[in-house]
């Protein structure tokens, strides 16, 4: 029996264990109900009594180093420090937690690549603006009330200065910087004054469109506009309002027939069908001029839109503000898309 003992206390120094398996079928072997260390335990009743206490101390610490060999495999193949991955180098690597993009970037995307395919380049210009830019190159009067307090934000230090309202500053840019044909898109964040609601917000995002060459009429306007709708939507049926920007004569609003079939489309149409999208119009000669453009050769149309409002469309957001927080919850939604 002794020998039988030293036998076991010799095997377990050699022990190789790899991995969960082996502890569980090694623990089974040797301390289940019917593993070796109960049997042996059985077997003492058998010893003579006077050497009953010696083999009973040396099945004990087998028991012993068994539980130890188990207590410390376990650790091992179980804490996240575990050395197993060093071991087994065929191991595929454990996989990366990718990120998603913001949904304000994939509209933005998917919005600049429509245009991007039927020949529009894309723009960019600084957040911080003069006046110029922003409201006098845009035939806007002085005192007109987009330059009032409670629209634009003003920079204390020079009156002049300012955050831009709209990307329009950029297309003023882009004139002043280009000679005709121009096909450009701006994308960028601009501000406004306004009160932080389920609505609205003081900053949000926008992407205005350019195009100026000669011959630019009011049709090439609609067209481009309708496949643009089909696009992003895949909607075709469209209508252009009248409406009034200062830079543009004649001025219009985009509608898009989003339908009527269920619950939510009667409210977020207020029971018309139709939603409004963006402004747009054929671009004021007074603009042209003041970039140094000749109105008499070359005419164009604009266009501008805000991305909050697609994006809280496409993806029946109700709040504004649930763009801002980046709650990984709402952010983690969007890992599928591109
Ligand atoms: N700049 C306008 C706005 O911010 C949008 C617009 C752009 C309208 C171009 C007409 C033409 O609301």
């Amino acid at each position: 029996m002794i020998k039988e003992i030293e036998k076991h206390l010799t095997d377990l120094e050699k022990i190789k264990l790899k991995n969960l398996d082996d502890v569980e079928s090694f623990r089974i072997k040797y301390i289940s109900k019917k593993g070796i260390v109960p049997y042996m335990f059985s077997q003492l009743r058998d010893v003579p009594n006077k050497d009953k206490r010696e083999v009973g101390l040396q099945i004990n610490s087998v028991k012993q180093k068994v539980n130890e060999i188990i207590s410390l495999h376990k650790e091992k193949f179980t804490s996240k420090k575990s050395n197993s991955s060093f071991e087994d180098l065929t191991k595929p690597a454990e996989f990366l937690k990718l990120g998603s993009r913001h949904p304000i970037s994939i509209v933005k995307n998917k919005i600049i690549d429509i245009f991007l395919k039927i020949g529009f380049d894309i723009s960019e210009g600084p957040e911080i603006e003069d006046d110029w830019h922003n409201f006098t190159a845009l035939n806007l009067p002085e005192h007109h009330p987009a330059r009032d307090m409670q629209d634009t934000f003003y920079l204390n230090k020079n009156p002049d200065w300012l955050l831009r309202t709209h990307t329009s500053s950029v297309q003023i840019r882009h004139m002043e910087n280009n000679e005709p044909p121009i096909r450009t898109i701006s994308p960028g964040r601009v501000y406004r004054n306004e009160d932080i609601s389920a609505r609205s917000h003081c900053f949000f995002h926008q992407v205005e469109g350019l195009y100026i060459d000669e011959g630019v009429s009011f049709v090439d306007l609609k067209q481009t506009l309708l496949h643009f709708t089909k696009e992003l939507f895949g909607k075709s049926k469209i209508r252009l309002r009248p409406s009034y920007f200062p830079f543009t004569e004649p001025s219009a609003e985009l509608d898009i027939y989003w339908g009527l079939e269920s619950e939510a489309d009667y409210r977020i149409t207020k029971g018309t069908g139709w939603l409004e999208i963006l402004g747009c119009g054929m671009v004021d000669p007074n603009v042209l001029k003041n970039c140094k453009i000749d109105s008499e050769k070359f005419s164009g149309f604009a266009f501008g839109l805000g991305i909050e409002r697609i994006a809280m469309l496409l993806y029946q957001i109700e709040d504004i503000r649930t763009l801002y927080e980046n709650d990984l919850r709402f952010l983690n939604q969007f890992n599928n898309s591109i």
